[in-house]
């Protein structure tokens, strides 16, 4: 596996990978590896035969000082996890080799209205931050495909419409979300969940199923997202929002439609949970 920190070489890396003949797989994160980013990389073998996955925890995108600096960095288990992967190469940049004209007046990617919606009212210009770092690694890497978790559906949207809308040649994959046994999405945040918060927290994916199948079930969108607010608020969390959108736009809907997703920002205490089901309708 190589180690690859700076432009230059990713550039000399990538170019040896050639252009034609063999596939380059890409899965950009912000290390602290889990079982969900494993099971990205593992998609990505499947469709390449080299994968590279880069490891920045981008400033661009955090609003809040505090988040990022609490932002959990483990560079060398990160490393030993992609190594048992089996990845071709691994791009660490810092902050200087990305941003090396610091990151105030540089030229950004406007995610659209779609950016400030749901996580990016909560988050205003996080989404502006991710498809700007994206649009920079998919320069610098330039893969054939890149995936990305479902998890994040919000992200998954707005690098669909930034691929589409700038006419980026990478394929995109999208890989489900990797649970804990209790339905928990996993996510570097949980860590930071007390043990009774703990076992609070698998509430947020029961609420989304139960609402998924009263949906399926016949009940209207309004008395189900009504419903599943409140049992949350019950079980002691305070609901950001609780949505019923359509797959694309994510705007919100009252029917039902044929690619419709619930959406979901909870928290819990300090911890603001996200997660996200689609919604298959008879
Ligand atoms: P990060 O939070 O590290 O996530 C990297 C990728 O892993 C994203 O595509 C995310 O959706 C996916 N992921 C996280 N938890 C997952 C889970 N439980 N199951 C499946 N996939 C999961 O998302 C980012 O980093 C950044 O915004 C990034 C795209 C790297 C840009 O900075």
């Amino acid at each position: 596996m190589q180690v690859i920190r700076d432009i230059e070489t990713l550039r000399d890396w990538r170019e040896s990978e050639g252009f034609d003949a063999r596939r380059v797989g890409f899965v950009p994160t912000m290390g602290n590896l889990h079982a969900g980013h494993l099971a990205l990389i593992d998609h990505a073998k499947q469709r390449a035969e080299a994968v590279i996955v880069s490891v920045f925890v981008n400033p661009l995108q955090f609003e809040d000082s505090d988040d990022l600096a609490r932002y959990p960095r483990t560079e060398e288990r990160d490393l030993e996890l992609l190594e048992q992967a089996g990845v071709a190469a691994v791009f660490l940049p810092t902050e200087a080799v990305l941003y090396p004209r610091g990151q105030k007046d540089i030229v950004r990617v406007d995610a659209g209205p779609l950016g400030e919606r749901l996580e990016g009212a909560a988050r205003p210009g996080h989404f502006t931050g991710v498809a700007t770092v994206v649009t920079k690694l998919f320069n610098l890497v330039r893969p054939d495909v890149a995936v990305f978790g479902e998890k994040d559906a919000q992200q998954v949207a707005v690098i669909r419409r930034l691929v589409a809308d700038l006419d980026m040649h990478v394929e995109l994959a999208i890989e489900p979300t990797h649970r804990e046994p209790d339905g928990l999405a996993i996510s570097s945040r949980n860590r930071f969940l007390d043990p009774e918060q703990r076992r609070q927290a698998p509430a947020v994916h029961r609420a989304l199923k139960r609402a998924a199948e009263s949906l399926a079930g016949g009940h209207t969108v309004a008395a189900t997202l009504a419903g599943a607010r409140h049992w949350l608020t019950q079980q002691g969390f305070v609901v950001d929002y609780l949505v019923y959108c359509d797959d694309e736009r994510l705007e919100e809907q009252a029917r039902l439609v044929p690619h419709g997703r619930l959406l979901v920002a909870a928290r819990l205490g300090k911890v603001r949970l996200i997660d996200n089901l689609a919604v298959h309708t008879p």
